[in-house]
């Protein structure tokens, strides 16, 4: 299983995925998605054609669920009048007009939970949160919230997306995984994207956190072409998001820390993953 989460019309960053993938040996129905198809770069409509000619499991996020309803707004969560909010206006309208109604309805067909069993283990894949699509969720979020939600999708483990850190944390016998997001860097300092790889081995299953280089000049360049907030294309670059105001104080001090790939073993005899396994290193 290859998952991932916000592609965010970032088609360079979804080719480098799929060809990864490829490499990987990886294909269909395994390609997992998070959610957020559509959302800060230039080409949702080319992003979404190639998810679906690949087969990919798609779960809803709350961009599909806003621009499958041709809502006002992303439905991302971010605060009134914030500065995440007043750029969100612009991709936003921007996705409106670039999707085909058949994307829309391919969108809006999306469902909200996919899951599959994998080494024993049962997951579940959601957007923010079982049952709280637009809700944040940090390996500084409580593990209290983790495990009440982990046991809300009748799962082990809840693989989801939308705030855009990759990181996989042990919740008592469970585990939570935020298998990153390939369309925006994350905030680490590096242009670098990421995905989260997932194999069965004897008594589990084991879960590696990668980075994904890709083509990021051609997507910055094409949002500056379509008119796009330049912020975020210079985040493209930098690795640096344009806002924190999301971010709980633990991941908001963290920024520009370059984040390194990691494996851990989810096995049933074996110690459970450290928490926060995502961790700063040197960057690489
Ligand atoms: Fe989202």
């Amino acid at each position: 299983m290859l998952a991932f989460g916000g592609p965010y019309g970032n088609r360079e960053a979804t080719l480098a995925l799929l060809a990864r993938a490829k490499e990987l040996g990886i294909g269909g129905r395994n390609l997992i998605c998070t959610g957020d198809v559509a959302a800060y770069c230039a080409d949702p409509e080319a992003t979404a054609g190639l998810l679906r000619e690949a087969g990919a499991t798609v779960v809803l996020g709350n961009c599909e669920q806003a621009l499958g309803a041709d809502a006002e707004d992303c439905g991302c969560g971010f605060a009134a009048g914030g500065r995440c909010d007043t750029l969100a206006a612009e991709w936003y309208a921007h996705c409106r007009r670039a999707l085909s109604a058949g994307t829309r309805r391919w969108m809006a067909g999306l469902p909200e939970t996919a899951r599959f069993v994998l080494g024993g283990r049962h997951f579940a894949v959601v957007h923010g949160a079982p049952g709280e699509i637009a809700r944040f969720v940090f390996a500084s979020t409580p593990q209290a919230e983790k495990r009440a939600a982990i046991d809300r999708a009748g799962a082990e483990a809840v693989i989801c997306g939308h705030s855009g850190l990759p990181f996989v944390q042990a919740v008592g016998a469970g585990l939570w995984l935020n298998a990153g997001a390939i369309g925006m860097p994350a905030n680490d300092g590096t242009p670098r994207v990421w995905c989260a790889l997932l194999t069965p081995r004897p008594g589990g299953t084991r879960v590696q956190l990668m980075a994904l280089d890709y083509d990021w000049p051609v997507a910055a360049a094409r949002m500056r072409a379509a008119g796009l907030p330049p912020a975020y294309a210079e985040t493209l670059a930098t690795g640096l998001w344009d806002s924190c105001e999301i971010l709980p104080p633990a991941e908001r001090a963290a920024r520009g820390l370059a984040l390194a790939p990691t494996t851990q073993d989810w096995l049933d005899k074996a110690p459970p993953v450290p928490a926060n396994s995502a961790v700063p290193a040197a960057a690489s």
